[in-house]
């Protein structure tokens, strides 16, 4: 039997952490409008700057409908996790996120205080790992995500982790409408990893022409590219172009972009996931989430009149 999620949301959903796009208003309004808000340590560039956001951050959300999450990288050669994890034991974050490596550094110090550890995982391996680490939840970032993307596909990976965790699970990678989040909890999922649906939001820190691109493209104007930060991730192509790159020039596709060019990545070359497709404005965060509810709604009474046309609820159907 797997344990229901400890806060009621009014989306099960993360508004995920994006490096220079998500700052203390995009998380507030998130938590504000019930899903979980989240923010990357590195979006600080000291560590005084983050004990300040995240004093904030507590004290913004301390009477909203969802929780906040702070995502801490926790790469060996990372140097400023010892101080984050001080911060953390200090403002107790409901929820923090792992990224690029091991989740265990922060188990304990969360754990202290009653909080929960999700890792983000790319692949099955990673996800076994963090698993016997002791975590509570997984986000299992799949193919079609912004910022460093997955491969596997969202269904496969959803699957697969199921086969030996029964823990929470988050899965991210295109999902951008109340369609997409049905879909994700039918495979097996918690809750999903939204990032891109929320870049244009307008409490967003993300740059105006950078809003402004993200409306105008499609899924269709994205590079799956490792040639930018040496990871696999998925860039707005206008924007490399912008910068001076044929990103179809096959001489560029295993050089490090930033080597030979001022411009800077993350800052001037953008990066968004295949949800593109859905933000067609720029708008409140809380307008965005009351339509993927009632989208979320449409979809999974269309599901049911779907998989059970005679009105017979499907377990019936099965069973009888
Ligand atoms: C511009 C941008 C920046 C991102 N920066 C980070 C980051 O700093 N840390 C992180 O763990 N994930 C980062 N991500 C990934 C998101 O947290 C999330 O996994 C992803 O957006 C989910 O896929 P979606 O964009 O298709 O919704 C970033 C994504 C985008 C679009």
């Amino acid at each position: 039997m797997r344990k229901p999620f400890p806060y009621a949301l009014q989306l099960p959903a993360f508004c995920a952490p994006m490096f220079l796009v998500s700052g203390p208003d995009l998380v507030a309004a998130a938590c504000d409008a019930g899903v979980i808000g989240a923010y990357p340590a590195p979006n600080c560039r000291t560590t005084t700057e983050l004990d300040a956001w995240t004093a904030d951050i507590a004290q913004r959300t301390a009477g909203s409908r969802a929780p906040w999450a702070l995502n801490l990288i926790t790469h060996s050669t990372y140097g400023r996790l010892k101080d984050e994890l001080e911060i953390v034991a200090r403002h107790k974050p409901p929820i923090v996120i792992t990224a690029l490596g091991s989740p265990k550094p922060v188990i304990n110090t969360v754990r202290a205080y009653g909080g929960l550890v999700f890792a983000d995982v790319v692949s099955i391996k990673l996800a076994k790992k963090a698993v016997e680490s002791g975590v509570d939840g997984l986000v299992c970032v799949a193919a079609g995500a912004g910022g460093h993307t997955g491969r596997l596909s969202p269904f496969a990976f959803i699957s697969a982790v199921r086969e030996f965790f029964d823990g929470f699970v988050v899965i991210g990678g295109g999902i951008a409408d109340g369609a997409g989040i049905a879909g994700a909890l039918a495979a097996g999922a918690d809750l999903v990893y939204m990032g891109t649906r929320f870049l244009a939001a307008r409490e967003s820190l993300a740059q105006q022409p950078f809003k402004d691109m993200v409306v105008a493209c499609g899924p269709d104007d994205l590079v799956i590219s490792a040639a930018v930060t040496g990871t696999l991730a998925s860039w707005l192509r206008p924007s490399l172009i912008a910068c001076g790159f044929d990103p179809d020039a096959p001489a560029l596709a295993e050089r490090n972009y930033s080597v030979e060019n001022p411009a800077k990545k993350w800052r001037d070359m953008w990066s968004a996931g295949q949800g593109l497709q859905k933000v067609t404005a720029i708008e409140p965060v809380a307008t965005i989430v009351d339509r993927l509810a009632c989208e979320l709604a449409d979809a999974v009474a269309r599901f049911q009149r779907s998989v059970s046309p005679t009105g017979i609820r499907v377990r019936d159907a099965a069973t009888a």
